[in-house]
């Protein structure tokens, strides 16, 4: 792709007029964005630059593993792998609104961002893969009065405590964009091809308070659900899918017995950009075989249902 490779040439340039003789460490989420934002800062100053991949706690079955296998073994570039998810759960346990959820995350991401850029000695810059919908979409409604819609944890600057300078190379490009270009910069199909998942990872996708039980659930329900779509040829057809745990119980009935477990929501959307999104129309012999599956499969369930809401009216996250 004749424009992409210029962008790449470009943007190359920009990191290296902006960084110069500075550390950069960047912060891994797992997504498209982060991992190209990463290769490509690599390419631009190579080992000035140090990934730091923070487990949460709260991220998809086996992507840690999956991302590490990709810095370490497929590029070779330094990674820093956290397990921070004690610190963070801690955190989050109780809270249930939204927004102190996004922003407790955003503030226990740069403390740990911080604790990791002083074990190397210090860094100058933060590196982060925000597109250029998360710049807007935090900041106002298009031709709408200024109103936050959510906070994106990406955006929204540093601490001046920090000392940090953020390179944000993606900050012009769109979601669609962003993939030709990991394609341009070599990432496997399979990782360029990936759908989006959010900083704040399942705990936007759990509504409530969340648990490590909670989490688990999800876990495992997201996992026999993505199993299911790419079973079925769906994957590159849908924009993102996902399941969220919903945290009401509800009744049902197994063998002889009364169960009493958690809700799990299906979402599918198909979208060019994230802004606007239309549900997916799966079949209903593909939305019922998936639930019986999830319910067999997946203890602490006992039914599924799905999100027929575009956007807008919904967002596409449930939080
Ligand atoms: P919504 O839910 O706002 O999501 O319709 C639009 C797209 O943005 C992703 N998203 C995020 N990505 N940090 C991210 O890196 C965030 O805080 C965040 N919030 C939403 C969402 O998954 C969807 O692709």
């Amino acid at each position: 792709d004749w424009t992409m490779r210029a962008f790449r040439e470009e943007a190359i340039e920009k990191i290296r007029t902006q960084v110069g003789k500075g550390r950069v460490i960047c912060g891994l989420s797992g997504g498209v964005d982060s991992a190209v934002a990463a290769v490509l800062i690599h390419e631009a100053i190579g080992d000035q630059l140090t990934c730091v991949f923070v487990d949460h706690g709260m991220l998809r079955l086996d992507e840690a593993k999956t991302v590490v296998d990709l810095f370490r073994h497929h590029y070779n570039i330094p990674l820093v792998h956290v397990d921070a998810s004690k610190q963070f759960l801690g955190e989050l346990a109780g809270v249930t609104d939204p927004e102190v959820k996004r922003k407790t995350i955003g503030r226990l991401f740069i403390d740990v961002f911080d604790a990791e850029a002083k074990k190397l000695g210090g860094a100058d810059f933060l590196a982060q893969g925000t597109l250029y919908p998360d710049v807007i979409e935090s900041v106002s409604f298009t031709g709408g009065p200024s109103v936050t819609i959510k906070s994106h944890h990406n955006v929204g600057g540093l601490p001046a405590r920090m000392n940090m300078k953020l390179v944000e190379p993606l900050r012009e490009l769109f979601k669609d964009e962003v993939r030709v270009l990991g394609r341009e910069l070599g990432l496997p199909e399979i990782f360029v091809g990936r759908h989006p998942f959010p900083g704040p990872g399942l705990a936007i996708r759990c509504p409530g308070d969340i648990t490590k039980e909670k989490l688990d659930i999800l876990r495992n329900a997201d996992a026999v659900y993505i199993d299911q779509i790419r079973k079925a040829g769906l994957y590159d057809k849908i924009w993102q899918a996902f399941a969220v745990l919903l945290p009401v119980k509800t009744v049902g009935v197994m063998g002889d017995g009364r169960t009493y477990e958690y809700v799990v929501g299906l979402r599918a959307v198909t979208s060019t950009d994230g802004m606007t999104a239309d549900f997916y129309p799966f079949d209903m012999s593909f939305l019922g075989a998936t639930a019986t599956r999830i319910i067999n499969e997946v203890k602490g369930v006992n039914r599924v249902v799905y999100d027929v809401t575009s956007k807008p009216p919904g967002t596409i996250e449930w939080e």
